[in-house]
């Protein structure tokens, strides 16, 4: 049977994927400020053998309605999850991370030192979440009238991603470093090439500023699943984040990204597919159904909506609700407008996609039932659609992982679907197998890598 992975999807603030949910008694989130609540989160991955941890993050937030998102703490406020991880590694031996730098806000040198700097201090635990962020809100504090259109964010992901691999795999050689102390050399100027990059968004001339970490180019993630972003998937991502409406739908994009790999020359399995997973776990399905029942009642349909017009550009609660959607349009997130149109397989009314926006939120496949239910499932899905494996996502935190840990890894286990205990010490090795803690030659990366022919 094929062995799955595993990681959680989590952000730092109070509310992710069912709004208003942070005023469940049982839901600790509003502690994210406090590096004890992530250690002990780390901690409970770790002893559940998963692979990652995976922090999502955004600037701003919807700021034209201002007091909705801070009464219902709608991605305000929030902090930055980079900052925390080299505690969390140094609480956890195996566990990896990754966390999102958005080519629409940073800039390739300093994203590059950070990444290095994470990799030294993980050991090759870490990974970069490459976004082309489509909201509006966090622009204007970079000083910017707005954001650029859709594929033109792509584009500059793509120059962002050649400023980069030239930083981390094509500034420093191998060897370097020479580090001896007796002939008073730390390191080989001749073999520290300056880059120079000179393009349409960005311009540098420099040297990395770290030495080469084990992993060099961190494991690169995506997670937009428009037309443009599924072929930037397919080029640069080792690991992508997809979410569909249906099994169909997952099916399809799976197949597609895997297409479009192997047109880049990449080859079968060098690109992990997970898709989102929220379970609520039971001694009986009755018992889980009236837990998420509970959950439910604390959601906020205004304060949902608004995280549906932060993403997309479109208030649905402004629509003829008995409107037809769609013709929608957006130079925002499609992921979201597609999977009502393209994906969703008829014409749904402005109200029906309302409902099942305000429901269902970003989370991918809901399941609640027993530990050997929600396995079942999640074989379903894995057999049924050519995925990888999971991101988790909360109800509450840390509940719904202690539960998921306590109950669901172990059937997973017994199933061997999934592992017993860790094997790999980096992130891309628990994901490629022993030994590949670097891009595979066939990676678009690694035509970056220094040369002396
Ligand atoms: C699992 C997952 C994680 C995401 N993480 C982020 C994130 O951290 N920051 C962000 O701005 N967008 C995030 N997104 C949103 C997508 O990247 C978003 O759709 C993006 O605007 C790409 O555009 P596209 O969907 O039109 O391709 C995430 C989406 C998914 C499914």
């Amino acid at each position: 049977m094929k062995k799955i992975h595993l990681g959680i999807f989590d952000i730092h603030t109070p509310n992710q994927m069912t709004q208003g949910l942070w005023t469940h008694p049982a839901n600790q989130s509003t502690r994210y400020k406090e590096l004890a609540f992530w250690i002990e989160l780390a901690q409970v991955l770790e002893r559940g053998k998963f692979d990652f941890m995976f922090f999502a993050d955004s600037y701003g937030y919807p700021h034209h309605k201002r007091e909705l998102s801070y009464r219902e703490a709608v991605y305000t406020p929030s902090n930055d999850p980079m900052l925390v991880i080299s505690a969390l590694a140094a609480s956890t031996k195996h566990l990896a991370f990754v966390t999102t730098a958005s080519p629409v806000y940073e800039l390739p040198f300093p994203n590059a030192r950070r990444f290095s700097t994470l990799d030294h201090l993980t050991n090759g635990r870490i990974g970069w979440n490459v976004v082309a962020t489509g909201g509006i809100s966090g622009a204007e504090s970079f000083g910017r009238s707005g954001i650029l259109p859709h594929d033109e964010r792509y584009e500059q992901a793509e120059e962002f991603m050649e400023a980069s691999y030239k930083l981390l795999e094509g500034s420093w050689e191998d060897d370097a470093v020479i580090a001896d102390r007796g002939r008073r050399i730390y390191a080989d100027a001749d073999k520290v090439h300056v880059i120079q990059h000179s393009g349409k968004y960005y311009k540098m001339t420099a040297s990395h500023a770290s030495e080469p970490s084990i992993q060099r180019t961190p494991v690169l993630f995506q997670a937009g699943s428009s037309d443009r972003g599924r072929d930037f998937a397919a080029k640069h991502a080792e690991g992508v984040f997809l979410k569909a409406p249906t099994i169909e739908a997952l099916r399809a994009q799976v197949q597609d990204i895997r297409k479009r790999a192997a047109a880049y020359g990449r080859g079968e399995g060098e690109i992990k597919i997970f898709t989102g997973l929220s379970t609520v776990v039971g001694r009986t399905r009755e018992e889980a159904e009236r837990k998420l029942a509970e959950y439910k009642a604390h959601r906020s349909r205004e304060a949902a909506l608004l995280t549906y017009e932060n993403a997309t550009g479109i208030d649905l609660s402004a629509l003829d609700p008995d409107a037809p959607f769609e013709q929608i349009k957006t130079e925002q997130g499609r992921t979201h407008t597609e999977r009502y149109t393209k994906h969703s397989g008829k014409v749904q009314s402005v109200r029906e996609v309302s409902d099942n926006f305000a429901e269902k939120e970003f989370r991918g496949i809901v399941i609640a039932g027993t530990a050997e239910e929600i396995a079942d499932q999640m074989q379903y899905w894995v057999e049924e659609t050519g995925i990888d494996g999971f991101n988790l996502e909360r109800y509450v935190l840390p509940g719904t992982h202690i539960d998921f840990v306590d109950h669901v890894v172990p059937e997973l286990q017994r199933r061997g679907m999934f592992r017993q205990e860790y094997e790999e010490d980096t992130l891309r090795e628990r994901l490629f197998g022993k030994g590949n803690t670097r891009l595979p030659n066939t990676h678009t990366g690694a035509a970056y890598r220094f040369s002396n022919s």
